[in-house]
């Protein structure tokens, strides 16, 4: 009998569903929350009440597309944490009530964990290319910057980790402080295609063994900025190429540093990345150069399942099921959680 699993992702502002079907997805649906554009970053009282909206709409949606009743599921798995708390609820409340009226097994999802597993999402007909393990991989997102041994599915290790801001957090924050909008990351990734990566300058945090640090960059650019702009108003409207260009490889190179140093010591040189960030041109490119140049093997995710997304929660689920790993209906929401 087939193992069907329908995955629930609202950890922040992506409200999204997504079905599996013995490990090969069915269904991905996203929908994004536009209303906090304005505000130029997530209004966690906002997200929360666009996921309360979007979330029965989503789930049917998924399960449309996949061409599967509610009946046939056999677990739902949804993002226990980390993440915004109101936004956590909603999904996670959804997935207690979905379960219990089916009466189906509950999965409990480390967001994380998903983000190194969505490279194991297969789709129908599709050649797998899946790392071995064990893997190295580069968690970058808004809220984690991360080094990570996975030595299988359920077994990861953290090797280093940002002491202070995440990657997409600088990038984010920096393109604020730019008056570009939000989410800043994809901004700064369009820009710097046409920019000069040499133009400028800024700090680059001396922090030992494999962590990361970007609050020193994230002010060292904000200083810089106001610098600028004092002996030219439009200093970001002449620059704004050359700026994203800087920033971008200033955070690129910052994060394969401490990549490389993880590679050489471990000398495991199947290197993932994986997380929002993941999605940036910049640093796939300098993955495709280490690989090249030092001979990695490197797994670049597609650019959908590199920002939030539920097939990455559905397929952490379907290997849980294999392990009989469920939930009870006690289990509560977690705003923050590392990987185990
Ligand atoms: O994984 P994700 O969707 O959410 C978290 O779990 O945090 O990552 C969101 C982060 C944001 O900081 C966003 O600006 C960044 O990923 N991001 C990018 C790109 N696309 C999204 N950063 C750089 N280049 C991109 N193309």
């Amino acid at each position: 009998m087939s193992t069907i699993i329908l995955g629930i992702e609202s950890s922040c502002d992506d409200t999204s569903a997504a079905v599996i079907r013995d490990g090969v997805l069915l269904s991905s649906v996203i929908a994004s929350q536009a209303v906090h554009e304005a505000y130029g970053g997530v209004v966690p009282e906002l997200a929360s009440r666009a996921h309360q909206q979007n979330i029965v709409p989503v789930v049917h949606e998924a399960l449309k597309r996949a061409g599967v009743t509610k009946e046939e599921l056999s677990a739902v798995a949804f993002t226990r944490g980390p993440g915004l708390m109101g936004s956590l609820l909603v999904g996670v409340s959804f997935a207690k009530g979905f379960s219990r009226a089916l009466g189906i097994p509950m999965i409990e999802v480390n967001h994380l964990q998903g983000h190194v597993l969505a490279h194991f999402i297969r789709e129908e007909g599709e050649e797998s290319c899946q790392p071995p393990f064990p893997f190295i991989c580069l968690l970058v997102s808004g809220g984690n910057s991360q080094i990570i041994r996975v030595n299988a599915y359920n077994d990861m290790e953290v090797l280093g980790q940002t002491i202070d801001d995440a990657a997409g957090e600088a990038i984010d924050k920096c393109s604020k402080v730019m008056g570009l909008g939000y989410p800043g990351g994809p901004i700064i990734d369009r820009l710097a295609r046409q920019g000069n990566p040499e133009a400028f300058a800024f700090s680059k945090p001396h922090i030992p063994g494999y962590n990361y640090s970007f609050s020193g960059l994230k002010t060292s650019f904000l200083y810089s900025l106001r610098e600028w702009v004092k002996d030219d108003p439009d200093f970001v409207e002449h620059h704004k190429e050359d700026l994203a260009a800087s920033l971008e490889k200033t955070i690129v190179d910052i994060l394969m540093d401490k990549l490389r140093k993880v590679v050489k010591d471990t000398g495991i040189k199947d290197v993932a990345v994986a997380g929002g960030v993941s999605a940036n041109n910049g640093l796939r490119n300098a993955f495709r150069e280490h690989a090249r140049r030092y001979g990695w093997n490197i797994f670049i995710p597609k650019f959908g399942y590199t920002t939030d997304n539920a097939a990455m929660i559905a397929i952490t689920g379907y290997f849980k099921y294999q392990d009989k790993e469920f939930c009870s209906i006690d289990m509560p929401a977690y705003s923050r959680v590392t990987i185990k």
